[in-house]
């Protein structure tokens, strides 16, 4: 067993947890750091689980709870991650696997017992990690007893926790609303002789967060989880929850100067401006808010929100009394050339108000893998800029591993929105861990996962990387390390080196006790970089450059990244 400070290094470090000592809170205090910013510091690294893929404990192919917590001294010593964040595990049909929750306050057999939630729980809250869930406000399954209630008739008391309207006089929907997951986001039910609304799925009706009984028993929910020791939640489509009150057309999209996200086809052919993101939603969010901030102890939220208009995507923040963070996602879809990322990452910053603290995040369950999206010699350099950016890095279970995106045959695919819409299936980066070099890849004893591993999983797996100092684990790993030995990393001023060669992206991290320079090379040619700073390279890309002196002008290799402790 771990104990809660065993990752404080000699050089100063400190685990991400210490911010909610006495002593992190004072230090928040002399350097001014707001409330929400600190809370946020105190989560340090998360890491995204998806359960039905981390580890399957029972042999049926699907990961579940005891799964995970059998893999945490994985998470905790060989990764030194802070937080975990566990994808929904609710009992769900399944229709979106786990996103179609049936009852907010219990587990899904598939997955366990709330016995074996506690257990996760309380062991990781003994190796010093933190546990943030996912909460999924805006819809419910159809088979959760709200909505089998609300659709029951049109008398019952229930009937208004959904988003329910008429037809048009001419018999049409309501309105042009449209579904994330494709065509339109209302549904006719025969027996009551109206339409309700789906933002996602026909099987995924919206709760109606206007009803303030909708309101109660949804933060009953988080009350539920709170009191078993949960440290956040990571809110599913936030700013879906509020939508236009007269529930009018959304206009048609203005052609884009920018493609800030990935295509959603004819979702992307409206302006999204009464379907979601009404400003009542902040409202909910100081809420929620007050309701962590009434619990002991540190207790955050950072909430999934796609929107790329940096003043309304801030407005998350509130005054400091609303999420911890809304994720950035701007990193995910970007070009990947130094000036596209820099541009982004100016972008946030001038965006991030003084109270909030920034995040950054490459991928997810939603996404395709980071190497699929620009191979894996770039995703070396991906893994430093992520993990040396002044901001939260948010990492997604085996990206630290540089599992591929998998191909899976069309009579394999399992995700809704593939199967919805050929083309959009999210089963390429939900593949199953992989551990060893053996059938089932450690994951599992069954014949079959329920998704396909990649061909590469003899070579790609923890077993056989952690064997290889040039692996991508071992990258990862030295790079948190070093993200915990020096606080300059976590916590230091961000400049960014204005003369750097184009392609290539640099900036400083300055702390009270080192500064750090970070050139990375996004090119696949050789680059002559002229710093005027010198210094040690305190990690690379490329192992057999860590050690070696810097002068003030050096160069890269393709695909090159350094960190560089400064003089
Ligand atoms: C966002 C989640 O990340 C995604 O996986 C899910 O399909 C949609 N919400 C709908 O629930």
């Amino acid at each position: 067993m771990t104990g809660q400070y065993s990752r404080m290094t000699e050089s100063g470090g400190r685990p991400a947890r210490w911010w909610s000592s006495e002593a992190g809170q004072q230090e928040a205090r002399r350097l001014g750091l707001a409330e929400s910013a600190r809370v946020a510091l105190s989560m340090g690294v998360i890491y995204q689980i998806y359960p039905r893929s981390f580890q399957d404990s029972t042999g049926n192919g699907v990961g579940d709870l005891p799964g995970i917590t059998s893999r945490l001294d994985y998470l905790s010593d060989t990764l030194g991650i802070d937080t975990v964040w566990v994808s929904p595990f609710y009992p769900s049909p399944m229709a979106d696997f786990g996103y179609d929750v049936s009852d907010y306050c219990d587990v899904d057999p598939l997955f366990g017992t709330l016995a074996d939630f506690d257990r996760l729980v309380a062991e990781c809250h003994e190796r010093g990690l933190r546990v943030v869930i996912d909460w999924v406000p805006n819809h419910t399954s159809n088979q959760h007893r709200w909505f089998l209630a609300s659709r029951s008739s049109r008398d019952d008391p229930k009937r208004d926790w959904y988003v329910w309207a008429d037809a048009r006089v001419d018999g049409g929907l309501p309105n042009n609303w449209l579904s994330g997951f494709g065509g339109p986001a209302w549904e006719w039910d025969e027996a009551t002789g109206q339409y309700y609304l789906h933002s996602f799925l026909a099987s995924q009706p919206d709760l109606n967060w206007r009803n303030p009984e909708v309101r109660a028993a949804m933060t009953d929910t988080l009350r539920f989880w709170l009191d078993r020791g949960v440290d956040g939640f990571r809110i599913d489509v936030a700013h879906f929850i509020m939508k236009d009150p007269e529930m009018r057309d959304n206009p048609p999209a203005a052609p884009l100067d920018e493609r800030m996200f990935k295509s959603l086809g004819e979702y992307d052919s409206q302006e999204h401006v009464n379907d979601k993101g009404h400003p009542d939603v902040h409202g909910v969010f100081r809420d929620l808010r007050a309701l962590l901030d009434s619990y002991p102890g540190d207790r955050f939220a950072v909430g999934e929100i796609h929107i790329f208009d940096w003043a309304e995507w801030a407005a998350y923040y509130g005054e400091g009394d609303e999420l911890h963070m809304p994720f950035n996602f701007s990193l995910v879809w970007a070009p990947w050339h130094a000036a596209g990322i820099r541009e982004r990452i100016d972008a946030l910053d001038r965006a991030v108000p003084p109270w909030g603290w920034p995040n950054h995040v490459l991928g997810n369950h939603d996404e395709a893998r980071i190497v699929g999206r620009i191979g894996s010699d770039a995703a070396r350099v991906a893994a430093l800029l992520l993990l040396t950016l002044r901001g939260t890095p948010t990492l997604y279970y085996g990206d630290e591993l540089g599992m591929p995106q998998v191909e899976v045959p069309p009579e394999m695919v399992q995700d809704p929105w593939g199967i919805q819409v050929p083309g959009q299936g999210r089963d390429g980066c939900r593949t199953p861990m992989q551990w060893a070099p053996e059938p089932g890849v450690g994951f599992t004893t069954a014949q079959r996962a329920w998704l396909p591993f990649t061909p590469a999983a003899d070579r790609i797996n923890v077993a056989a990387e952690l064997a290889d100092p040039g692996s991508m684990l071992n990258l990862y790993r030295r790079l948190l390390a070093l993200r915990t030995a020096e606080p300059a990393l976590e916590r230091g001023d961000y400049t960014e080196i204005p003369h750097a060669p184009d392609g290539v992206f640099a900036y400083t991290r300055r702390g009270e006790d080192a500064a750090f320079a970070i050139v990375l090379n996004f090119t696949s040619e050789p680059q002559v970089v002229d710093l005027g700073m010198t210094g040690t390279v305190a990690l690379s890309t490329h192992p057999d450059r860590d050690g070696t002196e810097i002068g003030d002008t050096f160069g890269l290799r393709p695909n090159e990244g350094v960190i560089i402790r400064l003089r």
